[in-house]
């Protein structure tokens, strides 16, 4: 098993954090009357007080200089029967939205109806992190519908709760 950083390659290190379960993300907003988003598994809660949350996105990601001129950002906790939805949500820009239902705020922040959370948010900062930026991000409101289980992503696929 490598152990340096050296020693690591891309794969290996996709495998590594790919063991690691997590919930994914709708991050998006509507700008300049275009919807805009992207697919997030790299979520997570950071602080109460301020509510604050997080996820990182890629630097050389071409949705997110567009998605960061919006004046809110929408974030949605992506269901159980999502899989096929998340997948368009990180394929091709134009076709991301295509027979999703989504809310749009006044100010411009989109949520997928059928999330079960809602986070209506603004950045609050953007940190280097290696070949990552982490954005944190400042929620405005919440909607959380209990009772709806979440999508699980695990080892490059997509799962469920027992
Ligand atoms: C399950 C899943 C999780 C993803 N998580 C992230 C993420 O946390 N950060 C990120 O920058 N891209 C992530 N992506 C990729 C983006 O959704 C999207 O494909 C990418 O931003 C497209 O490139 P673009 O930004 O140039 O449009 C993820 C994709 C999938 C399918």
């Amino acid at each position: 098993m490598p152990s340096t950083s050296d020693q690591m390659d891309r794969r290996v290190l996709r495998d590594a954090f790919g063991a690691f379960p997590t919930g994914v993300v709708a991050v998006a907003a509507q700008v300049d009357g275009r919807l805009i988003g992207l697919a997030a598994s790299s979520f997570t809660s950071v602080s109460l007080q301020p509510p604050l949350v997080s996820f990182c996105v890629a630097k050389g990601s071409t949705t997110w200089p567009e998605l960061r001129r919006a004046e809110h950002l929408g974030v949605t906790v992506l269901a159980e029967d999502h899989g096929a939805l998340c997948r368009q949500l990180a394929g091709p820009a134009q076709e991301r939205f295509s027979g999703a239902a989504i809310e749009i705020t006044d100010t411009g922040a989109v949520m997928l109806t059928e999330g079960i959370a809602q986070y209506d948010c603004t950045i609050r900062e953007e940190l280097e992190a290696g070949d990552h930026l982490i954005v944190l991000l400042q929620l405005h409101a919440v909607v959380v519908h209990n009772g709806g289980q979440p999508l699980i992503f695990h080892r490059s696929d997509f799962g469920r709760l027992a």
